[in-house]
């Protein structure tokens, strides 16, 4: 028998590559048939390995699930963005590698990063999500977000339902 040790910890500027290949990875799978294609090329392609450097770097705040050597998702969070939204901070950012989803590893994520934003004196949350991201939505349904807020964006010609989900102290 042996065992596979799973780690959440904060990312390391040499966890940029596998972070940006998750993100790549999980966004095509996620959004394909939901955000447009030339669209979804442009925000995947944002975001290669030199933006994760230089976020890592500067101190923004990634954690990474590492699930025996390999980087199977990652959670970036902050202060929250939306100034009409009175919640302290937001989780901008949830996704794992389509093969570990499923298993509980997006609920450790979630509570980790859920709890390092609580000690930090940051006790409500928000999170955004597609409407058509149903999978995401019955996520943080599960996890007793309510939600409180609906927005749209727009990606190309396509404007797509935002909805977000808050978690008080
Ligand atoms: C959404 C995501 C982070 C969830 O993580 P996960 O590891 O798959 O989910 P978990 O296994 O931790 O599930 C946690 C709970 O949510 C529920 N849940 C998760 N996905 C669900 C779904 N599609 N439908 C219904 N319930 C779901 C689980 O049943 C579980 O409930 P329980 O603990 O009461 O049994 C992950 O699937 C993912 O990365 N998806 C693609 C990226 C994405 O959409 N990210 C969010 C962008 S806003």
């Amino acid at each position: 028998m042996s065992t596979t040790l799973i780690e959440i910890r904060r990312a390391r500027a040499a966890d940029a590559t596998a972070v940006a290949s998750t993100h790549d990875e999980a966004w095509r799978a996620t959004y394909r048939g939901i955000i447009p294609g030339p669209e979804l090329e442009k925000l995947v392609s944002r975001r290669g390995e030199a933006w994760w450097d230089g976020a890592i770097r500067k101190g923004s705040r990634v954690s990474v699930l590492v699930f025996g050597d390999s980087v199977a998702g990652y959670a970036n969070y902050g202060r929250n963005r939306a100034r009409s939204l009175t919640y302290d901070s937001e989780i901008y950012e949830l996704y794992l590698r389509p093969e570990y989803q499923g298993v509980g590893f997006g609920r450790r994520l979630f509570t980790s990063a859920r709890r390092d934003l609580v000690q930090s004196g940051m006790k409500s949350m928000v999170i955004w999500a597609l409407s058509d991201n149903e999978p995401a939505v019955r996520f943080y349904r599960a996890l007793g977000g309510q939600p409180v807020a609906r927005s749209s964006e727009k990606f190309g010609d396509k404007t797509l339902d935002k909805v977000a989900f808050a978690w008080k102290a």
